[in-house]
Order: structure tokens, then C-alpha cells, then sequence
């Protein structure tokens, strides 16, 4: 595998390739980032990873500075999987100079649930994807429907600026008991990680009470509130939105049985996690 930092280098290397089938991620990787890379390998050839950890998506008081970085573990990983070129750009070749413009998507995408508890996290996250997907020119890139929300955005941003690449969406990876793997399931206490799998099984519980025909969503969605709260968690949201557009469902959406996705983001201790479940 080759290690490459500037983007000049990565163009020499990729050109003439038309089936790139590309993964960003920022590092720390774990069997759910592995499972992009097989994914990729299935939809091109040759397979490029990024790894990165993007200042712009992380708000004052978020864990830039303590966000996990693993770079040497994460090379022997990628290598595993037959990686071509791992891209790891610093900060300086991603941003020579300050990064003044930026993709703002629109407000009912990126001003609700994430959005609104995070504000800047999808400028900043649409701005570095559209500048790797840049520098890569994939013709294929994965994302991992784990972060429902950001998939849902960079499918719209991709259509709405007629880039050349298809975004295929990944199954969420998860743990025996349900939680959902991320990098920042490292932060967890012993106690916590037990604890952590209760945000899914709430979705699940959400999920099967609609699928019943339990269309009182409001409900639904303030009783799972209530359940985690009791168990000391602080959730900042729960919602059951339109798969198509991530809107809620109207009365008539919920009588045709449109396709429907319940979100979720709560904080555990100092550990904010998030999962999604379609219904
Ligand atoms: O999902 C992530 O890991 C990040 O948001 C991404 C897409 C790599 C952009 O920094």
C-alpha cells in the first residue's frame, strides 16, 4: 500500500484510473470502517481510504484534540484489506491556505437533529468531502449509513453539483449486542459500554411499535426520550423522519406506509453516540 500525503502525488498515482472506488474516513479504524473497504473493493478497483481527522467538522467544544488517532495500527489494517493507496493528507496539504469556501447545505438537511446540535458539523463535513472527492475523482465512494444524516446530504450534495461519482451506503456495522461500532465507543467506561446498546433497542422498540401500526410518532418518540433519560442519559434527540428527504412524516405519509427512519443521538456520560434503524 502506498502512504501518500500531497495531493499532487495522489493525482500521478491515480491517473488514468476510472474505476476508484474510494472510503474517507478519519482514522481509528475498527471492523465497521473494514467493512467500507470490502464494500468498495466490490464496486472498483483499485480501492483508495483517506484518512484525516477534519478540524472543520468539530465545533469549540467538541474532541478534535482528543479524537483518537491509531495511524500505525490503522496501516497494518488497511493493508489487510488490500488497499492501493491510503491518503493522509496533513493539515497543510488539505488546507494550504484557510478553506474560505464551503458547501452550506440546505437548511431542513443540515439545520435539523445533527445539524441543530452540532451547528457548522455538515458545512464543515460537505466542504472536506467535496475536496477529497476532488482530489480522488472516484468514480465509487462508500459512507457508512451509520451517520444516516451525513449519507442523506452527501448523496443530495453529489446529485445537486452532478459529480461523477456514485455514493453507494453501507450497512451500519454493529456489536453482538446491538451497538453500533464507532471510534468514539473507545471512550466508554466498562459500565457505559454495557449500558450503550439500550439507544439501539430503543430504536428497535420505536421501529417495531410503527410497524404495528402505532402511528402516534410524537409519543413514541418522547417515550424513548423518558426511557434512556431514567437511565441517565441525556438525549438530545429521537425522531422518526421521511427516508426519502429526512423530513418528519405527515398524517398521509404515515397512512401510505412511506418509507420511514428513526434517528437518535444521546449523550452517555461524556460519550455523545449516535444510531438510526429504517423501519
Ligand atoms: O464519517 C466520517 O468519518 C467523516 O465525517 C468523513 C466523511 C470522513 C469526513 O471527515
Amino acid at each position: 500500500m502506498k502512504i501518500i500525503s500531497s495531493i499532487d502525488d495522489l493525482r500521478d498515482h491515480l491517473r488514468g484510473q476510472l474505476r476508484t472506488a474510494f472510503v474517507p474516513t478519519m482514522g481509528n479504524l475498527h471492523e465497521g470502517h473494514l467493512s467500507l473497504m470490502r464494500l468498495a473493493r466490490k464496486h472498483g478497483d483499485p480501492v483508495v481510504a483517506s484518512i484525516f481527522v477534519n478540524r472543520l467538522q468539530f465545533g469549540p467544544n467538541d474532541d478534535f484534540e482528543k479524537y483518537p488517532r491509531t495511524f500505525q495500527a490503522d496501516v497494518e489494517k488497511l493493508e489487510k484489506e488490500g488497499v492501493y493507496i491510503l491518503f493522509a493528507p496533513t493539515e497543510r496539504d488539505l488546507y494550504p491556505e484557510p478553506q474560505e469556501f464551503r458547501v452550506q447545505p440546505p437548511d431542513d438537511l443540515g439545520n435539523t437533529m445533527e445539524g441543530e446540535f452540532r451547528p457548522g458539523f455538515f458545512n464543515g463535513v460537505m466542504t472536506v468531502v467535496l475536496k477529497l472527492l476532488s482530489c480522488v475523482q472516484p468514480r465509487v465512494a462508500v459512507f457508512g449509513k451509520k451517520d444516516y444524516q451525513q449519507l442523506m446530504i452527501i448523496r443530495n450534495m453529489a446529485r445537486q453539483f452532478a459529480l461523477p461519482t456514485d455514493i453507494i451506503a453501507a450497512e451500519t456495522y454493529r456489536a453482538d449486542d446491538g451497538l453500533a461500532l464507532s471510534s468514539r465507543n473507545g471512550y466508554l467506561s466498562d459500565a457505559e459500554r454495557a449500558e450503550a446498546p439500550r439507544l439501539f433497542q430503543n430504536l428497535n422498540q420505536i421501529a417495531e411499535e410503527v410497524r404495528g401500526g402505532h402511528l402516534n410518532i410524537t409519543e413514541l418518540e418522547r417515550e424513548a426520550m423518558a426511557n434512556l433519560t431514567a437511565r441517565g442519559w441525556k438525549p438530545d434527540y429521537i425522531s422518526v423522519r421521511r427516508r426519502a428527504n429526512l423530513q418528519p412524516p405527515t398524517a398521509g405519509d404515515l397512512a401510505q406506509a412511506e418509507p420511514l427512519v428513526v434517528l437518535a443521538a444521546a449523550k452517555l456520560g461524556a460519550t455523545r453516540l449516535i444510531d438510526n434503524l429504517e423501519i
